[in-house]
């Protein structure tokens, strides 16, 4: 693998490989070869997670950190991304890591003469690979399986490159995945996946209820007049009398930030049921699995018996 851009070029062995990879990371059970490298994360949109997620994989895996600011950067002065990449990879970067609010902006990037590896962090409302990885592995690492859990995705789908890549991802890997929220929010696309549910119905059945932020800077102005926080909550919200309503092992997820008392009540977020810190927390092992693999040639099968446990069931 040269680069990680879309859940989509990801067979579902090479997730399980990285899935594999992560938690040997967070066990303590695998080194880096990674250190000797210099990474540069290039954030075109505001981020808190990924962004410091990225950040503390690379210094635990010993890799030097070049700065980047976006807001100074000669992109200002009208540069390409083609041309700041190939300046930082002259320099000797090996790694990119970018998000960007184009979707797809890695297409100009790619077939082109570059050496440097690169990393989507999320580009508009495409794809966000990093994200669903470690939903993956907070799902694998809870279960010990995907085949058959049904998954209740609620929110603004639309606009959420985390439900298109999730989505996707967990039904190759034999999930069964629904959707809940605005029908306004449930386009084709995810029509072809799953049905639409109501949230009590999607509460009462799912092995796990993931919720999306509503993405104010992604809506119309119109659809922003006349949206209320208030009968949102009511309509979509989880709230613990929804949470009551649950299976006892479900989960609840986020990819983050959340809007409290928007989709999600301020008593839910860190409620027994809640894995949205932990989602946090193997972010970094995900992310210090996916530059490993790029980065530090790791075979993932160091360990064949441990391999086993990670077939596809
Ligand atoms: N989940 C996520 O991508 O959060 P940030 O936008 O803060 O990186």
């Amino acid at each position: 693998m040269k680069n990680i851009l879309s859940m989509s070029q990801l067979s579902n062995e090479e997730i399980f490989d990285l899935i594999n990879l992560a938690m040997d990371f967070k066990s303590g059970k695998v080194q880096s070869n990674c250190d000797n490298k210099f990474a540069m994360n290039l954030f075109f949109e505001d981020s808190t997670r990924t962004n410091t997620s990225f950040q503390v994989a690379e210094a635990k895996l010993g890799i030097k950190q070049i700065d980047f600011d976006a807001r100074h950067s000669s992109v200002n002065k009208g540069e390409s991304l083609y041309d700041t990449i190939k300046t930082v990879e002259s320099m000797g970067v090996n790694l990119a890591v970018i998000r960007h609010k184009k979707d797809k902006f890695y297409e100009e990037l790619l077939g082109k003469n570059l050496k440097i590896h690169l990393i989507n962090a999320g580009d508009g409302t495409g794809q966000h690979p990093s994200q669903s990885l470690l939903d993956l592995m907070t799902i694998y690492e809870r279960f010990g399986y995907f085949e058959g859990l049904k998954v209740g995705i609620i929110g603004d789908l639309k606009h959420s490159r985390v439900a298109h890549s999730d989505a996707q991802a967990l039904t190759n890997l034999g999930a069964e995945v629904n959707f809940g929220g605005l029908n306004d929010w449930y386009s084709d696309e995810f029509k072809a996946i799953g049905p639409h549910m109501e949230v009590d119905e999607l509460c009462q059945e799912m092995d796990i209820v993931m919720l999306l932020r509503v993405q104010h800077e992604r809506l119309a102005d119109d659809e922003n007049q006349n949206f209320s926080k208030e009968s949102y909550f009511k309509q979509f919200g989880i709230d613990m009398r929804r949470v009551e309503m649950m299976k006892a092992d479900t989960m609840i997820m986020h990819p983050a930030p959340i809007n409290r008392g928007v989709e999600i009540a301020d008593d839910v977020v860190e409620c027994g049921k809640s894995y949205i810190f932990k989602q946090m927390e193997n972010g970094v092992y995900m992310r210090m699995a996916m530059i490993e693999s790029l980065l530090g040639g790791k075979q993932f099968d160091n360990d064949p018996d441990q391999e086993r446990e990670f077939v596809l069931r």
